[in-house]
């Protein structure tokens, strides 16, 4: 049993060899389901649900009035948001100006919840919480 496990991890790597040559023999042409897309495009699909997690803990932290865990949350956010920046969506990719822009309103919205939060603002925490929501929306609306 375990050694079947084996060969199939081993002829599973040896498939993600052969994919990359396989591809470029083929040169550009499009396989069926294959989506065309680059590094960045790749970073900011993998970056999304780090930001689910992250703003539904925030909601969380909110309402149990957790300041330690909102600071936490939001720090996830915010540190991603520079790579968010540089990411690239599969739609409406001409418009960088406005992804950029709806990634500034959403580092805004989260900052102005952990500063709110700080100061023990715990209502205007959870009233610019849903300024970061709108910000994921709006962006979601344009680009994804
Ligand atoms: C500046 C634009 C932008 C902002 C702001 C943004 N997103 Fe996204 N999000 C996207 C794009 C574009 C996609 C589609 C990406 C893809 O399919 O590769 C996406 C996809 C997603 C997905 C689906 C994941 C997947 O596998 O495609 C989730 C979940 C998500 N976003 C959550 C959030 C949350 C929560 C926030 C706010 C805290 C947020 N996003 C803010 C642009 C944004």
């Amino acid at each position: 049993m375990k050694i079947l496990l084996l060969i199939g991890v081993i002829l599973s790597a040896g498939m993600l060899l052969i994919k990359p040559m396989e591809t470029s023999a083929h040169g550009t042409e499009n396989h069926g389901k294959m989506v065309p897309t680059d590094a960045q495009m790749k970073k900011l699909h993998a970056m999304m649900p780090m930001f689910s997690y992250a703003s539904a803990g925030l909601e969380t932290a909110l309402e149990k009035g957790e300041i330690t865990a909102v600071k936490t949350e939001a720090g996830k956010i915010l540190a991603a948001i520079p790579d968010l920046k540089r990411s690239k969506p599969h739609k409406n990719i001409k418009q960088r100006k406005k992804f950029v822009g709806l990634a500034t309103n959403l580092e805004e919205a989260v900052s102005s919840t952990v500063n709110l939060g700080k100061k023990g603002d715990l209502a205007g925490a959870k009233a610019a919480f849903r300024k970061v929501e709108e910000a994921c929306a709006a962006c979601h609306a344009k680009f994804r």
